[in-house]
């Protein structure tokens, strides 16, 4: 990867670059804050290149198609679901997102405000950064799937129950089974948990693939968006769970 690219994902991911005082100045535009999802005055950045390479041949975004039956059950079923009390106190369930072919599968919490109000997952504070980490990988946000471990809002933002993550278990991993991405990425504590069955804490699970599943599909944890909107320090940490992604993909092709 070119140095330019190289600082232009940095940057991206909010990843201070540190420079020596006297080191010669580069010729590449200063540091973007792009992962920072307040909104900023400065000119917007260049249009950023795709990581190498190119993890998706499948670009026609999911939306643009007709929706294949499977999909078309397994989202009416969600719709109509009543196996925890979750759908009582929201507005509405939150499916998943995304291209069904995606190579890359997105696994956050739940719901949180602003996704029960737009039926979209990560759509807040937390979506703007989760979509800038995407664009540091290479990714638009509808070339790959997001989706949560539960679909409906809990109350006040708890975290869902095990059993709620339970009940709502089914729909995810038939959404798992349709899509067959190449590799799945747990944002944050509740997701990692869920998926694999551990009470370990982030820290302890993120830093190496694991697998999920018969199919054994590669997982790589890495800390929830809103989680390092909290604790910008760890973003460099992150930048690397999602290299390592993205290696994974690479080695997928
Ligand atoms: N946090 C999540 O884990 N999922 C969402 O959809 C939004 C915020």
């Amino acid at each position: 990867m070119d140095e330019q690219r190289r600082h232009y994902y940095l940057d991206a991911l909010g990843v201070t670059r540190w420079q020596l005082r006297d080191a010669p100045q580069p010729a590449v535009a200063p540091a973007q804050p792009a992962l920072d999802p307040e909104p900023h005055r400065e000119a917007p950045p260049p249009p950023l290149p795709r990581a190498e390479p190119a993890p998706q041949a499948v670009a026609t975004p999911a939306s643009s198609q007709a929706e294949k039956p499977d999909w078309r059950a397994l989202r009416e079923q969600v719709r109509n679901c009543r196996r925890c009390g979750l759908r009582e106190g929201c507005t509405q369930t939150v499916f998943g997102v995304g291209d069904t072919q995606a190579r890359l599968l997105v696994i956050g919490e739940a719901p949180g405000a602003d996704e029960d109000r737009q039926g979209e997952p990560f759509v807040g504070r937390a979506g703007q950064l989760l979509n800038a980490m995407l664009l540091a990988m290479g990714f638009q946000r509808e070339e790959v799937f997001i989706a949560n471990i539960v679909k409906c809002r809990p109350p006040n933002n708890r975290d869902p129950r095990a059993e709620e993550a339970l009940s709502c278990e089914p729909y995810l991993m038939r959404q798992i089974e349709l899509i067959q991405p190449r590799v799945i990425l747990a944002v944050g504590r509740i997701a990692a948990q869920n998926l694999l069955k551990s009470d370990l804490a982030v820290g302890k699970m993120r830093g190496r693939v694991h697998s999920l599943g018969e199919a054994r599909i590669p997982l790589v944890v890495t800390y929830h968006p809103a989680y390092l909107l909290r604790t910008p320090e760890h973003k460099g940490r992150a930048w690397q769970d999602l290299q390592m992604a993205l290696s994974q993909l690479r080695e997928s092709v």
